[in-house]
C-alpha cells in the first residue's frame, strides 16, 4: 500500500467496511482478535512520528501480530548501513510487514520494489514519505467522514457530491496529495485555499492531469478562504510544516492566521453541522483556534486519532492475512 492513486472505489469502499468490524473489535472488554497470530510487523520510522507509528503499533497488537519497532537514532543506521540492508536484515528475522515512513519520498516504493525481487511476500506500506503519500491518514479521513455521514452504515458513497475544504499548507503536505486521491475518486467536490506560496497555481489542475480519468475528478483552487469555506460539509485544515520550508514561504505565522486560520465566525458561511478535521500535529491557535480544536461538537481531531486505530487494523489485516511462515 504505497499511494491512493491506484486505489479503486471498491477498494476503498473495502478499506471502509474492514475497519467498520474493527471498530466493533475496539469496542469490545478485550479489543483484541487473534487474525494475524503469527504474523510479524516492523514499524520502520526514519521520520519523527507520534500518533502514526503508536496507531499502527497499536493496530498490529490489537490483530495478535508480533511487532518490531525500529529507530534510527539507537539502531545501525547510525553505523552506516543502508536502509535497503535494513530492511532485509527484518526479512531475515521473519518480518510479513513492513510499515515504512522516510522523508524522501519513494523510499517505501523502493523497499517494497527490493522485497518483490527477493520474492519474499513481504507487504509493504507506506506511513508517509516526503510529500508524496500518506494513505493510511487520508482512509482515516475518508472512514471519519463517512461516520459522521451515517454512523450506522458509513460508506463511500456517503462521500458523493459533498463539498470538503482543504485549507493550508497543501505544497508540502503528502495528507493533502492522498486525501485529493481518495476524496475525488469517492466523487466529494474538494476545494483546497492557501496562499499562493503555499499552494502554487495550475496545481490542482497538474494533480488531476495525473490520473486516467481527470475530467471525473472535481478539485478547484482558491488563494483565499472564503471561498472554499462557503457552503463546505467538512473542513480540514493542515499543519504549517515549517521543518520543510526552505525559504520564508509565509510573512509570519500572525498574518497566515489572520488570512487562513479557522476560526468560529469564519464558519458561518459553511453548511449546517460542518465539522473540522486536522492530521495533527497542530500548531495550537495557528491553523484553527483554541477554542475551536477542543470544541468536541465540531472538532473531529480525536476521532481521527480513535478511528485511525481500526483503519490501520483493517490495512494490517487485509495485506497481512494468511502470511504466516506456517502457510
Ligand atoms: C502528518 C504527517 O506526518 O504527514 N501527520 C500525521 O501523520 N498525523 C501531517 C503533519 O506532519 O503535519
Amino acid at each position: 500500500m504505497l499511494s491512493l492513486a491506484d486505489f479503486t472505489l471498491t477498494e476503498l469502499e473495502t478499506v471502509v467496511q474492514t475497519a467498520v468490524s474493527f471498530r466493533e473489535v475496539l469496542s469490545r472488554r478485550t479489543p483484541k482478535v487473534p487474525a494475524l497470530q503469527g504474523v510479524v510487523v516492523t514499524t520502520m520510522f526514519f521520520e519523527s512520528s507520534t500518533r502514526t507509528r503508536s496507531s499502527f503499533e497499536l493496530a498490529a497488537k490489537r490483530l495478535s501480530a508480533e511487532v518490531l519497532n525500529f529507530t534510527p537514532g539507537t539502531s545501525s543506521l547510525s553505523k552506516g548501513e543502508t536502509i535497503l540492508d535494513t530492511a532485509k536484515t527484518y526479512l531475515a528475522m521473519g518480518a510479513n510487514l513492513m510499515v515504512i515512513r522516510h522523508q524522501d519520498s519513494g523510499v517505501p516504493q523502493v523497499i517494497a520494489r527490493a522485497m518483490d525481487q527477493l520474492n519474499s511476500g513481504v507487504g509493504v506500506l507506506n506511513a508517509g514519505d516526503g510529500l508524496h503519500a500518506h494513505p493510511s491518514q487520508a482512509l482515516l479521513d475518508l472512514f471519519t467522514l463517512a461516520l459522521v455521514l451515517n454512523p450506522d452504515n458509513p460508506s463511500t458513497s456517503l462521500l458523493q457530491g459533498k463539498k470538503i475544504a482543504i485549507i493550508g499548507d497543501i505544497l508540502h503536505s503528502r495528507v493533502a496529495r492522498s486525501n485529493l486521491w481518495s476524496l475525488s475518486t469517492c466523487g466529494a467536490e474538494v476545494h483546497l485555499a492557501a496562499p499562493p506560496t503555499l499552494l502554487p497555481p495550475g496545481f490542482a489542475e497538474a494533480f488531476a492531469n495525473q490520473s486516467d480519468r481527470p475530467g471525473e475528478r472535481s478539485i478547484v483552487q482558491h488563494s483565499s478562504l472564503a471561498p472554499a469555506l462557503h457552503q463546505a460539509d467538512f473542513v480540514m485544515a493542515l499543519r504549517l510544516q515549517r521543518e520543510r520550508m526552505a525559504q520564508h514561504l509565509l510573512p509570519s505565522l500572525r498574518e497566515y492566521q489572520q488570512h487562513f486560520g479557522l476560526t468560529r465566525d469564519r464558519l458561518i458561511c459553511c453548511r449546517p453541522g460542518v465539522r473540522i478535521l486536522h492530521p495533527g500535529p497542530v500548531n495550537r491557535g495557528v491553523e484553527i483556534s483554541s477554542d475551536l480544536m477542543d470544541d468536541s461538537s465540531l472538532s473531529l481531531i480525536s476521532d481521527q486519532v480513535r478511528n485511525g486505530v481500526a483503519v490501520r487494523m483493517a490495512l494490517l489485516y487485509l495485506m497481512g492475512v494468511g502470511k504466516t511462515a506456517s502457510e
